[in-house]
Formats: structure tokens, sequence, C-alpha cells
């Protein structure tokens, strides 16, 4: 059971980025990763609809023999967070509540903005849980619904060697068809005068320049991925569940999608490791 993996997903490449971090805080855990490409993106569907999915994918991920799920997805935590966890008997981990304690504890104005798809913009999941952590916050939202198929572009588009596309000073999404579209989206909340903003999408921190460009270096940029990794490591060791020290980690990568080497060739570079393999999984 210790070495049993942790199984995270996502709609497609987004959830990666919580992979990348609990490879860095877990190094000894191996990782199922699951992204569903084929179905991505789940922003524009209802809510019922991508409850479907996650119950689908998690029980894919319980029959591989995972030890604990990650939803790493927002949209996919909004819809189906609570109805995994009454029936996965494995602990599951979701994306918001992570991300709105962060932002509650980096907030000095009170005031701060969300961004993530339309459908976890709409299911105010962000809100109550900002809010619930401290109600003098006022919340300010906005779906930026573009900006998952800004961040798949530009992976797709970046060439070279793999690098760090969620540095505030990497330069691959900075290109004015981009920036147009960020500026559409974050001028009336830079205008709310808030001092953090959640990237409250899996995709998102990939678009950290982009934005901060924007916004402005003041405001903090959240993202929940470091949180969400320490969530899992915390519940590993108070279950006596985390791998030996000594362990080697053996990670595998699966896609609905049917084209397996573009996911392992895009997938690396938001890892930043490289993916070796990546199987074909039909739900
Ligand atoms: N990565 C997903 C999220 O965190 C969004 C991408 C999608 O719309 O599928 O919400």
């Amino acid at each position: 059971m210790r070495e049993a993996p942790v199984g995270i997903f996502d709609s497609g490449f987004g959830g990666l980025t919580v992979a990348r971090k609990v490879m860095q805080i877990l190094p000894q855990e191996s990782i199922v990763y699951f992204g569903d490409t084929l179905r991505c993106p789940y922003g524009p569907r209802s809510l019922e609809e991508v409850d479907g999915f996650v119950q689908q994918i998690g029980s894919w991920l319980v029959a591989q023999g995972v030890k604990l799920v990650v939803i790493a997805c927002n949209t996919a935590t909004a819809a189906g967070l609570a109805h995994a966890r009454q029936v996965f008997d494995v602990p599951v981990v979701g994306v918001i509540e992570p991300g709105a304690h962060a932002a509650a504890h980096a907030t000095r104005n009170q005031r701060v903005g969300v961004i993530a798809t339309k459908a976890t913009i709409e299911s105010n999941a962000y809100t109550r849980a900002i809010r619930s952590s401290d109600s003098g916050i006022t919340v300010f939202s906005t779906a930026t619904p573009r900006f998952v198929e800004i961040a798949e572009q530009g992976v797709r588009m970046a060439e070279g060697p793999i690098e760090n596309y969620t540095s505030l000073a990497s330069k691959v999404y900075i290109r004015p068809a981009f920036q147009e579209i960020a500026q559409e989206y974050l001028e009336p909340l830079r205008r709310c005068g808030i001092d953090t903003l959640v990237l409250g999408c899996t995709h998102f921190p990939l678009l950290k320049a982009l934005i901060g460009g924007v916004v402005g270096r003041n405001v903090v940029l959240v993202s929940s991925a470091t949180e969400v990794a320490r969530e899992v490591c915390g519940i590993l060791v108070e279950r006596g569940a985390t791998a030996p020290a000594d362990h080697v980690p053996e990670h595998r990568f699966f896609t609905t999608g049917t084209d397996v080497d573009e996911f392992r060739r895009f997938g690396s570079r938001v890892l930043q490791a490289p993916i070796t393999e990546v199987s074909h999984v039909e739900l």
C-alpha cells in the first residue's frame, strides 16, 4: 500500500503543473497521471456532465490501485469533489480550497480577484471558499475561457529546450494576440484594486508572465499547486501511507487523446521534465 501510486487527473496538460509540485515535495512517490485530452476543455460544459467525468476517471484511477486521488482541475473540483469523496474509499484532494486559503492568507487589502473557466466561476466555489476563510474579503471574479486555449497553444508553439513557462520571465506567451485577450479580460480586475489574483485553473500558471504583465507586478498571483502538494503530503503522513524514503518512483501517463506522441512532447514541456511513455486509454 505504501508503494502504491498517487493518482492525478485533469482535462489535459494543466494538471501537470500540480503533478510537478507533488513530484518536488514527494520525490519518492509514484504517480499515475490521467489527461482527458479528448474531452478538453471542461470549462464550457455543465457541472453535471463534468461530475460524470470525475466519477468515471476517479473509478479508473482507483482500479489502477492508487492510494489517493488528486482532482488537478478546478472545473472538475467544482463539479465533482464532494460526490467523489462520498463514492471513493481513498482520500480525494481538490484544488479549490487550497488555492482559496492561500489567497486569503496572501491578501493585505482584502480585495482578491479570481480568474477561471466559465463553469468554475459560475459554480461560485472560489468566492465561497475564500469568504469562508475570511468573510471580510471582497472577491472579484471573472471567467477567462480563452486562457485555456492560449495555454495549450503556447506550449504547442514553443520550441527548443524545455524551459520554465511558469516563470514571470518566460517569453513564450508574450505575443500581441495573447496580450490583447489578456488585456480585455484583466483590465477590469486591475481597476478593482485587487492585490491578489487567484489563477483558478491549473492551466493558468503557464500564463504567469502574460497575466502579471497586465495586472502589474505588485499583484500576487496565487496558484494552488504547492498547497495541493502539501495537502497530499499531510494526508499521506497522517495515514502512514508515504512511500519509503528509498522507494524508486515509477510515473505513468495516460491520455484519452489519440495522439500519444503529442501528449508526450507537450506534456514534457508543462511538467518541465521528459515524459518517456504515454498510453492511450478509452473510457
Ligand atoms: N485545467 C482545467 C481547470 O483547472 C480547465 C481546463 C478546461 O477547461 O478543461 O479548470
